[in-house]
């Protein structure tokens, strides 16, 4: 099954960045064929015929993105952190534990209505993926929904999705801890 295949190649590591945090660490999924391709297909299958494009969130998100572009035949916005893009960018900040981050796209690099599904390794506070929800929002298209790894629960990203977008926002996971 995808969910076991993929699980048995995280890595769980404690104590990482900082004392008292569990860090789960995909780099064994990349690393491995199989259970990467799983993990790839597995973000995009809910949401088959709903999208047009994939985003993919800087960094860790380009590379699910990627993949999953090469399996399901449709495109990549790259999310990008802030001053990378040449072009007239829209920015959108979000809280990191000390100050804040950017990330940027492209204005009007995607037709007006352009059904977008947000995908990333991890859903921890949620503020990463809600400064690309409202990037996509601003931009003038639409956000199809969100696909990531694994969502960390106790973070508290999925309520705070929520409040600030509603619940026709669709968030899913393969992995939650
Ligand atoms: C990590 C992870 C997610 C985000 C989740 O990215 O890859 O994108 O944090 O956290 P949040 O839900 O609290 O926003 P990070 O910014 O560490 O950088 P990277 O992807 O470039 O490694
Ligand atoms: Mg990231």
């Amino acid at each position: 099954q995808a969910r076991d295949l993929v699980e048995a190649h995280i890595a769980t590591i404690p104590d990482f960045p900082e004392p008292g945090i569990l860090f789960r660490d995909l780099t064994p999924v990349f690393a491995d064929g199989p259970a990467f391709h799983t993990l790839s297909e597995s973000l995009t299958a809910p949401f088959d015929g709903e999208f047009d494009v994939l985003a993919g969130l800087e960094a860790r998100g380009f590379l699910l993105a990627a993949a999953a572009s090469a399996l399901c035949g449709k495109g990549v916005l790259t999310v990008r952190k802030a001053g990378k893009l040449p072009r007239p960018v829209l920015r959108e900040e979000y809280a990191l534990e000390y100050g804040t981050a950017a990330l940027e796209v492209h204005e009007g690099e995607l037709p007006p209505g352009t059904r977008v599904l947000i995908v990333d390794d991890v859903l921890a506070t949620g503020g990463t993926v809600a400064a690309s929800v409202r990037l996509i929002e601003r931009a003038g298209w639409h956000v199809a929904g969100v696909s990531v790894a694994v969502e960390l629960a106790d973070l508290g990203g999925r309520a705070a999705l929520a409040r600030e977008f509603g619940d026709g926002l669709r968030v899913y996971n393969l992995l939650r801890y």
